[in-house]
């Protein structure tokens, strides 16, 4: 089929969708279009006009817009299994869960059955004053698997937000008791707590984030994961600040966005008797690392921890809808409670805390979590990937060091002096063979979804290793001919005048 009898199919077929087919029909004609072609070449790019409309009216988070249309965005328009596909119908391998959220995989028949039936009953009603029977359901069922003791949990919708919460519930608990010194926060360096401003304070920055600075509270900071001695020092600080510390902010075990930063588990227990000794309330933040991530439902589990505060975000819908949880044990839980209308009260809460329709995709996660034993996939996957990526990645020159815990892997490159921008280029080039990867600067990041299979891992650790050589190849064929261009400069510029 040529181009005018492809745009004759297309024409036609757009005015039978114009007359009200469901848009669900124009996919699949695209893709059955792709395998009658089997050569992207010959099929007219719908990407381009998405595109263009999206950047007329979209914003985009840490995205520069002036350049966005220009950097090759995918424009997703539906998904299956553990693939995204676009809106020219190409298959993306989702090999970094949708940002860190996808668990299961993309439209998985039990939790999609979850939120019809949810919707079914109520989409939504508040949790300020009132409660919902889905969200009793699900925090009674998450309760039997947090390791915090007798939680209580206050719903938001963003990881940020989750923390933002703990670390105002932190500096209340001290003055509901009428402790007013503990006003301040232990933090590490390198920490990525969310975008809000207090959130922010106790991030560490970067991420072209310094322009805050003059709106952020000053923390005490303990040195980030890649100094050996960051929980030992932290733990000095704490016994020294302990009178004006609220609270201390861990992301246990792995510190994702500071580009897989790991500290072995064995360490952090330390960090959880130094907060007990000297009355300290320990906050861990496991947006990233919660349900499953790291090998264990949470990374406290393997660090030992009982953290007075948790931070939930992420995972927590399975990747499904925006719901984040922020978990008060019973000590702290317990000195809010006063008068009614009291000062005691924790004012503060969101207009979607507790979303049913959330709730309910988070509650089927939970129980499918358990039935598919999505535990032992992680890690046998995440033995296997080890493997790969030991094999082919590891030896590459440009590869200066890789670091993983459960499906968590950060590949640190080494770009050679002279060039840039190596984690954008591979990722494109990874993306044009069909796996979707995000980097964080150098530092490439994968994030299998914890179901994926064997084959998946394989594919997506041979994509990486040609998307480097690719790039390595690229990028030494520019820098000798721009050693051959200075040379030549050079070479002219030492001829004599008058030849
Ligand atoms: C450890 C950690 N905390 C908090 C957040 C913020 O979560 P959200 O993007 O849902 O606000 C993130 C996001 O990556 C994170 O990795």
């Amino acid at each position: 089929m040529n181009h005018l009898s492809f745009r004759a199919v297309t024409t036609s077929f757009r005015a039978v969708t114009e007359r009200g087919f469901p848009l669900l029909k124009v996919c699949s004609l695209r893709e059955y279009l792709y395998e009658v072609f089997n050569n992207s070449q010959d099929i007219p790019s719908v990407t381009d006009n998405w595109v263009a409309r999206d950047a007329e009216v979209v914003w985009h988070g840490f995205t520069q817009m002036a350049t966005y249309a220009s950097n090759s965005p995918i424009i997703v328009e539906r998904a299956e299994g553990r693939e995204l596909i676009d809106v020219d119908g190409r298959r993306y391998l989702d090999a970094i869960s949708s940002l860190w959220v996808t668990t299961l995989g993309h439209r998985v028949p039990e939790l999609d059955a979850a939120l019809r039936a949810q919707i079914d009953l109520v989409a939504h009603s508040t949790l300020l004053g009132n409660g919902n029977r889905t969200t009793i359901e699900f925090a009674e069922a998450l309760a039997k698997v947090v390791p915090v003791k007798q939680p209580h949990f206050l719903f938001a919708s963003d990881g940020a937000a989750a923390v933002e919460q703990a670390l105002k519930i932190a500096f209340q608990f001290w003055t509901n008791q009428g402790i007013t010194s503990r006003q301040s926060y232990l933090a590490f360096g390198g920490a990525y707590h969310g975008d809000t401003l207090g959130s922010l304070s106790v991030g560490a920055g970067g991420f072209g984030t310094e322009i805050f600075d003059p709106l952020r509270f000053g923390v005490l900071r303990a040195p980030g994961f890649e100094d050996p001695n960051c929980i030992p020092v932290a733990c000095a600080l704490i016994a020294e600040h302990a009178n004006e510390l609220a609270a201390v902010i861990i992301e246990p075990l792995v510190q994702g966005a500071a580009g897989m930063q790991m500290r072995p588990a064995a360490e952090f227990a330390a960090l959880g008797q130094a907060c007990a000794e000297h009355d300290v309330l320990l906050i861990c933040d496991e947006v990233a690392t919660g349900f499953g991530r790291t090998g264990t439902m949470f990374a406290s589990e393997q660090c030992g921890l009982h953290p007075d505060l948790m931070a939930l975000g992420k995972g927590i819908t399975g990747g499904y809808l925006p719901l984040a949880a922020t978990v008060a044990n019973q000590r702290v839980y317990q000195a809010f409670l006063g008068e009614d209308l009291g000062e005691r009260t924790f004012y503060h809460g969101h207009s979607y805390s507790g979303n049913p329709l959330a709730a309910a995709v988070a509650l089927a996660h939970l129980e499918l979590f358990t039935s598919l034993d999505v535990l032992t996939n992680v890690n046998e996957r995440a033995a296997q990937l080890e493997q790969l990526l030991d094999q082919h990645i590891a030896g590459l020159p440009v590869v200066r060091s890789i670091r993983q815990q459960g499906l968590m892997v950060g590949v640190e490159l080494a770009p050679p002096e002279g060039t840039v921008r190596w984690g954008r280029k591979i990722t494109a080039e990874s993306v044009s063979r069909g796996v979707l990867i995000r980097p964080l600067g150098d530092v490439m990041v994968l994030m299998p979804i914890l179901t994926s299979t064997a084959e998946e891992i394989t594919r997506i650790v041979l994509t990486l290793a040609e998307s480097i050589a690719a790039v390595a190849q690229t990028e030494q064929q520019h820098l000798e001919s721009s050693r051959v261009e200075s040379s030549q400069v050079e070479s002219s510029q030492d001829q004599p005048a008058d030849e």
